[in-house]
C-alpha cells in the first residue's frame, strides 16, 4: 500500500537525490534558521502529500532540503500542533518523511516559557526530558507492537552533549531542564504552573513532545532546544500572548543559529 510518507518522499524526491542526516524542526517565530541553507530545495507543505499546514502565524510551512555547515538537512520550517486540529499525530507522515529521506537525527526547536527565575526571555534551554501532561499521544492508535515505544532515551545522551559542547564552543548559555507539554492554545494558569513547578517542569510549551515520541517510533535519535519568550503564567504578574512569543522568540533564535551551526560542523568534522 502507497502511503502518504511514500508519497511526499516520491516528490521530494524527483527535486533531489540527496541523503539527507539531519531534520531540523523550526518553532514559533524561528524560522530564520532556514536562511542558512545552502542549494536549498523548497517545497511548500501544501504541496507535499500528507503534510499539514500550520495556521499559526509566524510558521512558513515549507520544507527546505539543502546544506548546513557541509552537512545534508532537512528543515521543516513551521509545524503543525496538536491544539490546531486535536490529532496528537498531527506530525506524524512529516516525521516519517524525515526518516525515509535518510535523517538519522531529529533535532526540534520550540518556543517556551521559563519556570526558572534565572533563565528568562531570550534564553535557551537544552531539553532534557519531557513530561506530556496532556494524557494524548500520537500513537494512540497504532495498531502494531511498534507503539510501545521505550522513551527512557528520548533525548539522545550523546546529541545532548555535542549541543551543550557547541554551545560552550560559541560562547553561548544554553541552560538544561525538563519541557512539559500543555495542550495550548490558551496558557496555562498561574496554579498549572505551580503544580508545574512540583512536577519538575523547568519550562512548558504546546508543541515538541508528540514530535519526539514519533521521531523515536521511526527510530530517530532525538533533540530538543527551547527559545525562553517569557517567564511562565503568575511568575511575574503580567499577562501572556502569541505577539510576545513572536517578538522574543529571535532575540533566542540568534543564539540557537549559532549553536546549531557549531553542531553541524562538528558533527561533519567527527
Ligand atoms: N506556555 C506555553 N507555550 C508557550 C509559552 C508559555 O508560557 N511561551 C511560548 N510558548
Amino acid at each position: 500500500m502507497t502511503t502518504d510518507i511514500d508519497r511526499a518522499v516520491a516528490l521530494i524526491r524527483s527535486r533531489t537525490d540527496r541523503s539527507y542526516a539531519v531534520g531540523l524542526v523550526l518553532g514559533s517565530g524561528l524560522g530564520r534558521v532556514a536562511d542558512l541553507v545552502v542549494d536549498p530545495v523548497r517545497i511548500a507543505y501544501e504541496d507535499v502529500p500528507g503534510f499539514p499546514v500550520s495556521k499559526v502565524s509566524a510558521h512558513k510551512n515549507e520544507l527546505i532540503a539543502g546544506i548546513i555547515e557541509g552537512v545534508p538537512v532537512v528543515v521543516l520550517s513551521g509545524r503543525a500542533h496538536y491544539f490546531e486540529t486535536g490529532d496528537a499525530g498531527i506530525m506524524r507522515n512529516p516525521i516519517g518523511t524525515l526518516k525515509a529521506l535518510g535523517c538519522d537525527t531529529l533535532l526540534l526547536t520550540n518556543a517556551a516559557g521559563s519556570l526558572k527565575t534565572e533563565v528568562g526571555p531570550g534564553e535557551i534551554m537544552l531539553v532534557t526530558d519531557h513530561i506530556n501532561l496532556t494524557g494524548r499521544n500520537p500513537l494512540i492508535g497504532e495498531p502494531t507492537d511498534a507503539r510501545f515505544v521505550g522513551m527512557t532515551g528520548a533525548y539522545d545522551a550523546g546529541i545532548r552533549a555535542a549541543l551543550l559542547g557547541a554551545a560552550e564552543r560559541e560562547g553561548v548559555a544554553m541552560s538544561t531542564g525538563v519541557y512539559m507539554w500543555f495542550s495550548g492554545p490558551s496558557f496555562e494558569t498561574p496554579a498549572e504552573i505551580r503544580m508545574a513547578r512540583f512536577a519538575g517542569a523547568n519550562a512548558v510549551g504546546m508543541s515538541t513532545v508528540p514530535e519526539v515520541i514519533l521521531g523515536r517510533f521511526f527510530g530517530l535519535r532525538c533533540a530538543a532546544i527551547s527559545t525562553i519568550t517569557n517567564f511562565a503564567a503568575g511568575m511575574t504578574g503580567a499577562e501572556l500572548s502569541h505577539d510576545e512569543t513572536k517578538r522574543l522568540a529571535p532575540i533566542g533564535a540568534a543564539k540557537l543559529e549559532r549553536v546549531i551551526r557549531r553542531y553541524l560542523r562538528d558533527r561533519r568534522r567527527s
